[in-house]
């Protein structure tokens, strides 16, 4: 097994051994590949020996661990630094994680503290590590599509996550689902994940510079698929601004094939920047009436904005013959026709939503109606 190669940074002699020495006893899984006294110092060597992780003190002479770690971050993104610090310095630990910091912890540690704490984080990071290696000259093209509707309840989330899972069975493609229903989106409920940062923290300043300074905020469902979440606090929505959803949507852009957004009711400042950004709509509306007079009034919005019938595609959801309207009522109120019908499988939603199992996540999706559709739909919407 690969080592995981390390790069100790502290200005007190007596700390660097003590790490050493703890390190030392599981020579089969760390190296030590260098020391440094100041952050200077860290930020020489790194192109020289290539560490995996820094171990990086905060008060340091001439540059302090927090400057290093923001500049590392910048520039050596494929870098995990890990903030070791003291109790009472809380303030500055916020900040180093701020700055691109992947963990952190308080000194003095022991052996279980250390070993385990740089262990979890190399597994957690290192995949992230080598694609950050990997990609940093790649840049993917992504189709951005947005799910919204002009009435709450009538699926958008359970279509944008189950496209977004159908999306991430392509080979190679990456896909990013993002929670942008900022006030009350439940992505999170509905895959029963939870990711202690959100889009409120990814957009944090300082965090918007590169790619890789916000992965740590998504959450990795499957090779192949991130999710970004909301904030778990409707009052949080306020702090998120047009101007740093832009930086986000544009960093990601490069970085994904397919990025899907779910969004809230509402035409609030980002709705509309989001919309305008997709390059498709998915108009998300319910066969009752209600739910089709307000698709109506919706549509019309989408037509002032200037977007034509090849961005918009209404899709109806929950479809079902029983209704007493039937799809050619439909068809004659909507001139532009439907883009896609989804059934009603009421169980199937239901059963994956309490679960937290999305019902397109397994192989044997598309033998379920409601699947194959949604398959469909992700086709046709690329095609
Ligand atoms: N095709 C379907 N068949 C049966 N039930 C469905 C279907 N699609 C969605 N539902 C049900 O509709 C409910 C609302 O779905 P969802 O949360 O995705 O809607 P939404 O438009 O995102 O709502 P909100 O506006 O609150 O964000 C779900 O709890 C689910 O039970
Ligand atoms: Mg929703």
């Amino acid at each position: 097994m690969k080592k995981i190669k390390i790069l100790v940074a502290d200005d007190i002699g007596e700390t660097r051994s003590v790490i050493k020495k703890i390190l030392s006893l599981e020579d089969n899984l760390f190296e030590i590949v260098g020391e440094a006294d100041n952050g200077e110092e860290v930020l020489r060597l790194i192109p020289k020996v290539k560490p995996d992780v820094v171990l990086m003190d905060i008060n340091m002479p001439v540059l302090n661990g927090l400057e290093a770690t923001e500049r590392i971050t910048d520039e050596y993104p494929s870098v995990i630094v890990i903030i070791m610090s003291v109790q009472a310095e809380n303030e500055y630990l916020k900040k180093a994680m701020f700055h691109g910091a992947k963990e952190y912890i308080i000194k003095p540690f022991n052996y279980d503290s250390l070993t385990q704490t740089i262990k979890v984080t190399y597994d957690k990071y290192k995949d992230r590590q080598i694609r950050a290696l990997g990609s940093r000259e790649e840049i993917r093209e992504g189709k951005v599509i947005a799910f919204f509707s002009s009435k709450g309840g009538v699926g958008k989330s359970v279509l944008a996550l189950n496209s977004g899972l159908v999306y991430s069975k392509e080979k190679n493609k990456k896909v990013l689902l993002l929670d942008m229903d900022l006030q009350f989106g439940d992505i999170s409920m509905l895959v029963n994940e939870y990711n202690e940062k959100t889009i409120l923290d990814a957009i944090d300043e300082g965090q918007l510079d590169s790619y890789e300074s916000v992965m740590p905020c998504l959450y990795k469902y499957n090779e192949n698929l991130d999710i970004l979440f909301a904030p778990g606090k409707p009052e949080a929505a306020e702090y998120i601004t047009k101007n740093s959803v832009e930086k986000l949507m544009n960093l990601f852009k490069k970085k994904y094939d397919y990025i899907l957004i779910d969004t809230g009711v509402n035409f609030s400042d980002i709705t509309l920047y989001v919309l305008d950004y997709a390059e498709k709509i998915v108009f998300v509306s319910n066969m009752d009436i209600v739910s089709l007079k307000n698709t109506k009034l919706g549509l019309r919005v989408m037509q002032s904005l200037g977007y034509d019938k090849n961005k918009v595609k209404l899709v109806i959801n929950r479809y079902k013959t029983d209704y007493g309207i039937s799809r050619k009522d439909v068809e004659e109120v909507f001139k532009d026709g439907i883009f896609a019908v989804i059934p009603e499988e009421e169980k199937t939603v239901l059963v994956s939503i309490n679960k937290g199992e999305p019902f397109c996540s397994g192989t044997k999706y598309n033998k379920l109606k409601i699947g194959k559709a949604i398959e469909k739909l992700c086709k046709d919407l690329v095609d």
